[in-house]
């Protein structure tokens, strides 16, 4: 079921009796990133997800955003909805903003899910890289950039024998509005780390990567998990950045498995 809260696209799938689970996406996509997880778990929970202002189907506004609005903007759907304690599960730009989200409010969760993702902010480099990515959208539009940025986050195999899916992807994130994305760049650029709070999260957390991640490679993720003295780390083969896209089966098995023993 699809409805609206505070101007976004927010997605419910399977019963509000079951436990609740939040999928927070990744850039530049969308909700969408999630289906085949959200098709397997919603048999048994309840799956909420929701497209980050600025990209899919929510408004871009004024494009101005930051890490905290996208925080305020998970912490309003979790009121709204009067979802207790649900697990929270991020991709990447979505693994930020669910770090941030434990970091304020670890509380209103029962746990973590953290694919492809870091806890470390962007150092010098990565933000010069971002700028050049917003120069190279106001020069050329969006599409030179997304072809470029997610041909990056699939590994090889996938672009080759899934062909039809990869495609469909691209032309999803072909769809954001440019402010939008922009926007999004700029908020990860500004975003804080959140390392020091890894040592302290008290609740089960799932960190899942794909072999041939080549943004948030496994031994990042593996530090990550070596600081969390309540991790699980699993590294999934046959997947780069997008592993909940890329090898669905192996990480819908990881997250049933950590849902039955952890929560
Ligand atoms: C993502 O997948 O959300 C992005 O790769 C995150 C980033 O650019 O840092």
């Amino acid at each position: 079921m699809k409805t609206t809260i505070n101007e976004l696209a927010v997605f419910t799938n399977g019963s509000d009796e079951n436990k609740a689970i939040i999928f927070v996406h990744g850039f530049p996509y969308d909700h969408r990133m999630w289906n085949a997880q959200i098709e397997e778990l919603s048999k048994n929970y309840y799956c909420v997800s929701y497209d980050i202002r600025g990209l899919g189907e929510s408004p871009a506004g004024d494009g101005q955003f930051t890490i905290e609005m996208f925080v305020d903007d998970l912490e309003y759907i979790i009121d709204k909805l009067r979802l207790d304690r649900p697990v929270l599960c991020g991709l990447s730009m979505g693994g930020y903003i669910s770090l941030r989200a434990i970091e304020r409010m670890e509380n209103k969760f029962s746990g973590l899910i953290l694919c492809d993702t870091k806890a470390s902010a962007d150092n010098n480099a990565v933000k010069i890289k971002r700028a050049g990515a917003i120069k190279k959208i106001n020069r050329e539009g969006l599409n030179p950039f997304v072809d470029e940025f997610v041909r990056n986050c699939f590994g090889d195999d996938f672009v080759r024998d899934h062909k039809e899916e990869y495609d469909r992807v691209v032309s999803h994130s072909k769809e954001n509005y440019p402010e939008g994305v922009k926007g999004c760049l700029l908020a990860m650029a500004a975003r804080t780390d959140t390392t020091s709070y890894l040592s302290k999260i008290a609740i089960p957390v799932l960190l899942i990567c794909g072999e041939e991640d080549k943004l948030t490679p496994p031994d990042v993720m593996m530090s990550m998990a070596d600081k969390i003295h309540t991790a699980e780390f699993v590294v999934v083969e046959k997947a780069g950045h997008m592993t909940p896209v890329e090898n669905s089966k192996e990480v819908n098995k990881h997250i049933y498995n950590f849902l039955k023993n952890s929560i």
